[in-house]
């Protein structure tokens, strides 16, 4: 039975106010086979856990590091500690403007599940690369850049660079059409059949979700803007949630 997740994104967004009033206005039914989860930056991860008891943490990034002389890093074992379920790795902001490469997410994502977590590996193509045509073979090459041996504990988030924080959602056919590939590709590459769950992550809004949430390759969705507001957040759950009782 197909269970289907959504992560909320905050990036660099928020404070102890607006967590208080984020969750004054949650109002939210949750269902078995829906996970909903928000990554909140590091220092608020505790205090949202303990303001959204129904909703599940996540972390916007880790350190490949245990622990030690690491100045500004946080370990896998301090997300667990505090109660995250899943991490994102290789977000592409990470990608593009912190230098991440596939060799350093595949250790991150090792690192996640080696911790029990369940790691998010971002992976998406830039609008050139989707003008020339060639986003098929740049996202294989993400996958297999980084992928871990283990296929147990791994969701993927498709989110094409040019469809993030931009308002150009794809098309529900473009998704579809990518989830497929990149569901076959996980299967090449760790063999069997992984069923690996693929959200879609860019510019996702109440508007767009339910197309997305109808195209039978999409599992869920990565949302970043429409996250932090409450109301948003919650109609775009309830469109995941009603996807489920079809
Ligand atoms: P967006 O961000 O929904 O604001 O486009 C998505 C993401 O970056 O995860």
């Amino acid at each position: 039975m197909t269970t289907l997740y959504l992560i909320g994104n905050w990036k660099q967004h928020g404070s102890r106010a607006s967590i208080a009033a984020f969750a004054s206005q949650w109002s939210f039914e949750g269902h078995e086979r829906l996970a909903v989860a928000i990554a909140p930056p590091f220092p608020y991860i505790g205090e949202l856990g303990a303001a959204l008891p129904n909703c599940l943490l996540a972390a916007q990034d880790c350190s490949i590091h245990e622990q030690g002389a690491h100045t500004g890093e946080v370990s896998v074992g301090m997300l667990a500690d505090v109660g995250c379920r899943f991490v994102l790795v290789g977000h592409s902001e990470r990608r593009v403007h912190h230098g991440e490469t596939d060799e350093l997410i595949g250790r991150k994502l090792a690192a996640v599940q080696a911790a029990g977590l369940t790691p998010v590996l971002c992976v998406g193509e830039d609008s050139a690369t989707r003008e020339a045509g060639d986003q098929n073979h740049a996202v294989r090459a993400q996958l297999g850049g980084a992928l871990p041996a283990i296929a147990s504990q791994l969701l993927i988030a498709y989110e094409p660079v040019w469809a993030i924080g931009t308002g150009l959602t794809a098309t529900p056919d473009q998704v579809d059409d990518m989830h497929a590939v990149i569901k076959a590709e996980v299967n090449a590459l760790l063999g069997g059949d992984s069923e690996i769950p693929v959200l879609y992550g860019g510019s996702v809004i109440p508007e767009t979700a339910e197309a997305l949430f109808g195209c039978p390759h999409v599992d869920g969705a990565l949302v970043g803007g429409a996250s932090l507001d409450p109301d948003s957040f919650a109609a775009i759950a309830r469109s995941a949630r009603n996807s489920l009782s079809d």
